[in-house]
């Protein structure tokens, strides 16, 4: 009896290792497959300059240069036209030996604090997700960036209704587009600079104008003046301005808690919040971005369940950005497959 079942198990064994290996093996072809055929990340923002630190490189340039000083600045960029005005800049569209770029001013001294953590956070997060920086000059407040014809994501619909644009206006560009935005939120939330919160969002229309459209239909973040940093370590918490938040696009945990109770708000007493404020906008976001494709329902539907989770009132419970940008890439992956299972069908 026991001699039986021990032959049992040693054949047993082995043949459930070969499966589950053959198994594995096959999962990891179709992923290296997909991986190739879809190359989404290479689609993925392939901005970035790939110059050294405090270079850069625009479109038509041959080589990467120093960022440009104070001299440079006055001497050799000429403002065109305002194209963005906020709280903190104006921005005006300029022109730097025949390049367009973007030369922000400090709009009111009241708000140079946030104009140099700006600059400054510009700086230390250089790379393909943040727009390039060309150049700065604090003596009179003001940053050159790259400048991007489209504007900010606030402008998508009516980019994507042009003629020229319309062939962009899919599913696939559209998603990526949300990928690229939980990339940006993931990479604030781990970046070289510490945890930082996007705090200067709490409108949907707000959040979308601190990040620019790429001519190639990308999403860099732009506006970085207000990042503060979370640290679980040292029990750092932030919180976004000092004064009341109301509407349902903020986190509720931004809100005032005793709203109800009638008494009356003091910065003082609310308590402060860590970087699952971005989660809780996500869907939001990613809806505005969606759309209206055919498609469009079919992706809310496969997302369903990761934004109810970005929609937890406890914040401990919504998933990291990570998370977020887990999902969001399968999802697509798995819609482009369906997709071309239906063409090979037809
Ligand atoms: N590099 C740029 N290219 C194109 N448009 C830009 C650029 N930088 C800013 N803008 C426009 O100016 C607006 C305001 O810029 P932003 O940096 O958010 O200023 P503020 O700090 O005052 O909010 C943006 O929403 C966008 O429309
Ligand atoms: C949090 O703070 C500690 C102590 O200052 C530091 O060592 C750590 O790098 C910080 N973590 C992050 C994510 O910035
Ligand atoms: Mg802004």
């Amino acid at each position: 009896m026991g001699q039986r079942r021990g032959s049992i198990l040693s054949l047993g064994v082995p043949a459930v290792m070969v499966c589950l290996a053959a198994l594995l093996l096959s999962s990891v072809l179709i992923y290296i497959c997909l991986e190739r055929v879809y190359q989404l990340d290479e689609q993925l923002a392939d901005t970035h300059a790939g110059c050294l630190p405090q270079h850069f490189k625009m479109a038509a340039m041959k080589n990467c240069t120093p960022w440009l000083r104070c001299s440079q600045i006055n001497a050799e960029v000429r403002k065109l036209k305002l194209i963005g005005k906020g709280a903190v800049k104006k921005v005006f569209l300029s022109e730097w030996k025949g390049h367009k770029v973007a030369l922000s001013k400090l709009a009111s001294l009241d708000y140079q604090e946030d104009f140099l953590h700006g600059l400054s956070m510009l700086q230390a997060l250089q790379g393909s997700l943040v727009v390039q920086l060309v150049g700065f000059c604090l003596e009179d407040h003001s940053i050159v960036t790259q400048h991007h014809p489209h504007g900010s994501l606030l402008n998508l619909e009516d980019v994507l209704v042009q003629p020229q644009h319309q062939q962009h206006n899919t599913w696939q560009v559209r998603l990526r587009l949300a990928i690229e935005y939980v990339a940006i939120l993931h990479y604030l939330h781990n970046s070289p600079a510490g945890r930082r919160v996007m705090c200067d969002s709490n409108s949907l229309e707000k959040t979308l104008s601190q990040f620019l459209l790429t001519n190639d239909f990308h999403v860099v973040v732009n506006d970085l003046d207000a990042l503060p940093e979370v640290n679980r370590s040292t029990s750092l918490l932030v919180k976004c301005g000092h004064r009341e938040l109301t509407g349902d696009f903020v986190a509720p945990e931004q809100l005032w808690p005793f709203r109800s109770s009638g008494q009356p708000f003091s910065d003082g007493v609310m308590p402060a919040y860590d970087e699952k404020t971005d989660i809780w906008k996500i869907p939001s976001v990613t809806q505005f971005l969606m759309g209206r494709t055919p498609e469009t329902e079919l992706v809310h539907f496969h997302l369903f369940q990761i934004h109810k989770q970005c929609k937890e009132e406890d914040p401990k419970l919504r998933p990291s950005a990570l998370d977020v940008l887990k999902v969001y890439k399968s999802v697509y992956s798995t819609m482009v497959q369906e997709n071309s299972a239906v063409r090979d069908m037809l």
